[in-house]
């Protein structure tokens, strides 16, 4: 047997889990957003008093320190290697911020990232789209999402910034510079019972949705017919649709398995997931 899977072996005898062993992998070099990009990437999130931010792969920190010094926020940032976690850590220090950001020696694959109201990425473009299914399952609804040029692909942004920058030509070769905010999208898939107002309908019907990250689409069934939806929007946990060639918008909001909101923000309605 040889050494390699001889260890491997071994510390799955010591109660290792196969995530445990894989090897570490790697998101992307260090290379540090230049400090206008960072301020461009706290303000398009709306960073505020009120927000934890988590940097994945935070190099030497300076986004959560950033938060937290000019925005007010918390957080903490998670990184490979050794000196760019005692730099951030020190910096925090000598800033007077390290009570409220922390910097870990930490795999961010295998961070914890529910307390986060805001996460932060610079990171290669195929780390950015293996971490879609993390971001989606641990953070809440409505968590904003930033990326340093790389796009979340499927997903609909919240807002998108394209800018041209003299100092990225040394980390990229070329001006562009592109920030994508995202904000999580509540969990809205299946078939709802729904109570549609009066004026609608008197008997309740049923609201079938289709969902792939912040991509909606589906339809209703009223009155015994099928009723396409002309559009479904969602954002954080707020929901707003129509029904084709009916007059009227829904609008409401995801409480995990409810939906309460009022037609043209005056009639109640409301669903119930799988009735
Ligand atoms: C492009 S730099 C971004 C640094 C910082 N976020 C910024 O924007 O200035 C990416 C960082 O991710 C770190 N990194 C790479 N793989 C990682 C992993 N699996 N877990 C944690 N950090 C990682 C790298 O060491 C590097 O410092």
């Amino acid at each position: 047997m040889n050494r390699l899977l001889g260890g491997f072996l071994l510390s799955f005898a010591l109660g290792a889990t196969a995530a445990d062993v894989q090897p570490l992998k790697n998101a992307g070099p260090y290379v540090p957003s230049p400090d206008s990009v960072v301020s461009s990437m706290l303000k398009e999130a709306e960073v505020g008093p009120n927000d934890f931010v988590i940097d994945l792969g935070s190099g030497d920190g300076r986004i959560v320190l950033t938060a937290a010094k000019v925005f007010g926020a918390q957080g903490f940032g998670v990184e490979i290697k050794d000196e760019l976690v005692r730099k951030a850590n020190e910096d925090a220090q000598a800033q007077g911020i390290a009570d409220r950001v922390k910097f870990y020696k930490q795999d961010l694959f295998k961070t914890d990232i529910s307390k986060a109201t805001v996460v932060t990425m610079y990171l290669l473009p195929d780390t950015v789209n293996l971490l879609k299914d993390k971001l989606l399952t641990e953070l809440r609804p409505g968590t904003r999402v930033v990326s340093h040029d790389y796009p979340l692909i499927g997903w609909k942004e919240s807002k998108y910034l394209h800018f041209d920058l003299e100092d990225k030509v040394h980390i990229s070769g070329v001006t562009t510079t592109l920030i994508y905010v995202y904000r999580v999208p509540a969990k809205v898939a299946g078939a709802w019972k729904i109570n549609l107002p009066p004026q609608v309908s008197k008997t309740p019907g049923l609201l079938n949705l289709n969902q792939h990250a912040n991509r909606v689409n589906g339809n209703a069934r009223v009155d015994g017919k099928d009723v396409p939806l002309e559009y479904v929007e969602i954002i954080g946990d707020k929901i707003r649709f129509k029904l084709l060639g009916r007059k009227g918008e829904f609008s409401g909001q995801v409480k995990g398995r409810s939906i309460e909101g009022l037609l043209d923000g005056k009639t109640p309605w409301s669903a119930t997931l799988g009735g």
